[in-house]
């Protein structure tokens, strides 16, 4: 069952192009925070995790290559389908892969010694439901670590474009309101201590992290730009003006982004994060 059918809508059709195209493109631009989340888990090889919001797999990949299996659910089917054919190539055979949409999906009852996620469990209607949810698939003690964003003013990569778009518009609430859905639905660290707490989560640890991430992976000039300009959150916001006036905010981020090109590299950009943990 889907609750979050728009979600589900846009996770199967515009949101999922770009990730399908550069998986590993987003793989090597969310690298510091999957290193980030896996180095706090420290997973041993008796565990068993699922892994909510799991898109293109690179951390369920990641966390079956340490622990005894990985479960990656996603509401996206087409994301799901390079995840298994990612774990198919790499020969990786205690990971498998399910459609589900996490706040209401049944999953096995005190199955899980972990659940993680990066940047996948902001998108719900109801986060309070969705994360009692995730508690009840968690064994006794188990616990669950996710990555999820601080607001636009700290994440460079998406104010560098806001700033272009909000001299000819007023932007958008972007899930800025407690339970979101939207990326910055988790920003907050006291409403989200909240939200675990009321869904029965106990030892609940946030902690900001800043790491820089290197635009698409690296590349020319470009193909930096280009991969910024493609990404769901920059067409949303792009999509929100006139033509001429989109124009007008490209050749400024262009400029902007121009700048900050190291030779050869590509284009570091400042990020803000919550690293979460808690208990069952
Ligand atoms: C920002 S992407 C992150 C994907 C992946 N974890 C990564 O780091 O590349 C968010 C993911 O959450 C998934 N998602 C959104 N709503 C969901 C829901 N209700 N249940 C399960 N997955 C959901 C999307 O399909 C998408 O793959």
């Amino acid at each position: 069952m889907t609750a979050n059918r728009q979600q589900s809508e846009a996770w199967n059709g515009s949101e999922s192009v770009h990730y399908v195209d550069h998986a590993d493109r987003y793989d090597l631009q969310l690298a510091p925070f999957t290193d980030a989340l896996l180095g706090r888990v420290q997973l041993e090889q008796q565990d068993s995790v699922l892994d909510v919001g799991c898109g293109c797999g690179a951390t369920t990949i990641a966390a079956a290559r340490r622990a005894r299996t990985a479960l990656g659910a996603d509401i996206s089917a087409p994301l799901l389908e390079v995840a298994a054919g990612r774990a198919f190539s790499a020969s990786i055979h205690n990971a498998e892969f399910v459609v589900a949409d996490a706040q209401t999906h049944d999953f096995a009852h005190e199955a899980f010694d972990l659940v993680i996620s990066q940047f996948g469990l902001m998108f719900f209607d109801n986060a309070g439901t969705a994360f009692a949810n995730l508690r009840r698939a968690l064994t006794p003690g188990g616990r669950i670590a996710f990555v999820t964003w601080r607001g636009l003013e700290v994440n460079e990569w998406v104010s560098v474009v806001g700033r272009a778009v909000a001299q000819h518009v007023a932007l958008p609430d972007l899930g800025g309101q407690a339970g979101g859905p939207g990326m910055f639905a988790l920003k907050d660290p006291d409403e989200t201590t909240a939200l675990l707490d009321g869904a029965g989560l106990t030892q609940i640890e946030i902690e900001p992290i800043s790491p820089t991430i290197l635009l698409g992976g690296g590349g020319t000039l470009d193909e930096s730009v280009q991969f910024l300009l493609e990404m769901g959150i920059v067409r949303g916001l792009l999509g929100r003006l006139e033509p001429e006036a989109r124009a007008a905010a490209i050749e400024s981020v262009r400029g902007e982004l121009a700048q900050r090109y190291e030779s050869g590299v590509g284009i570091r950009l400042g990020t803000g994060a919550l690293l979460v943990s808690a208990r069952k």
